[in-house]
């Protein structure tokens, strides 16, 4: 019998939904716009994104900027980093039975860590504090895409972002390109490992969040809904005004 994945928190009132691809896969682009929905069907949603807590940052930071981290010192770090997000920006909302949605889970160190050539066992244990997510997702993208998606325009890529660490090639972008394969190995393989509902990431933007709505939709029936505000007062709370309002008069004509 495998070993469990994950720790039982009890009664989690909450959904948590994770989204999980290599870069340029369109996570993100998805992500922010089920959240947009969820708040506007009158939930509450929680977001955390990989690599984001405060604890650990400095840390991080100098360890990437100095070159210092093994990949053993990387996957811990980053299990630290997750470890405080989950007791921090995860299981409140979660107990409070709000939605959560996550840019990156446990997968994605699965596939980095492995790609470094971190055990795959290992990192399973060291991630087994991780909840159980209600739904999680993953963008399917062939890697020639993705990387067309991403490298226009040349950005500048990091030492441990192109995986130069491992020392696939002295190139930043031919390294990345390797580097980008790996993973998209691992998470092929733990599509049936751990279920991950498979979105086409090359579908129309549109088409990708239309399969999300309707995997998503039947999760909220129960969740922490909202009190019920002016539009114009929600949006700019979310900090969603922005992108979709232009004037200030319109924005205050709601008010
Ligand atoms: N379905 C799609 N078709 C074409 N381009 C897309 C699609 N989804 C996202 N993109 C674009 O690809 C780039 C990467 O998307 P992003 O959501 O940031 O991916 P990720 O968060 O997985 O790295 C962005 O420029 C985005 O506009
Ligand atoms: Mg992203």
């Amino acid at each position: 019998m495998s070993p469990p994945r994950y720790t039982d928190y009890g009664e989690l009132p909450g959904r948590l939904v994770i989204v999980e691809g290599i870069d340029g896969s369109g996570k993100s682009t998805q992500l922010d716009l089920l959240r947009k929905w969820i708040i506007s069907q009158g939930y509450c949603a929680f977001f955390s994104e990989w690599n984001s807590s405060p604890v650990v940052r400095s840390t991080t930071k100098m360890g990437k900027d100095q070159h210092l981290l093994s990949p053993m010192t990387f996957s811990l770090i980053h299990a630290a980093d997750f470890a405080d997000r989950l007791d921090r920006t995860i299981l409140p909302p979660l107990r409070a039975g709000a939605v959560v949605l996550t840019d990156r889970y446990i997968f994605t160190a699965f596939g980095r860590d492995v790609a470094r050539g971190v055990d795959p066992e290992y990192v399973r244990r060291v991630y087994r504090f991780a909840v159980k997510p209600s739904a999680a997702v993953y963008f399917r993208v062939p890697l020639d895409e993705a990387l067309k998606r991403i490298l226009t325009g040349r950005p500048e890529l990091k030492y441990y972002e192109a995986g130069m660490d491992l020392g696939l090639s002295d190139d930043p972008y031919e390294s990345f390109k390797l580097f980008q394969g790996r993973i998209l190995e691992q998470y092929e393989k733990m599509v049936p490992e751990f279920g991950l509902h498979v979105i086409d990431a090359t579908l129309p933007i549109a088409e990708q969040q239309r399969q999300m709505r309707k995997l998503v939709s039947p999760l909220l029936s129960g969740c922490l809904r909202r009190p019920v505000m002016p539009y114009a007062r929600l949006t700019q709370e979310h900090g969603l005004s922005g992108h979709y309002l232009s004037g200030r008069s319109e924005f205050d004509a709601g008010r």
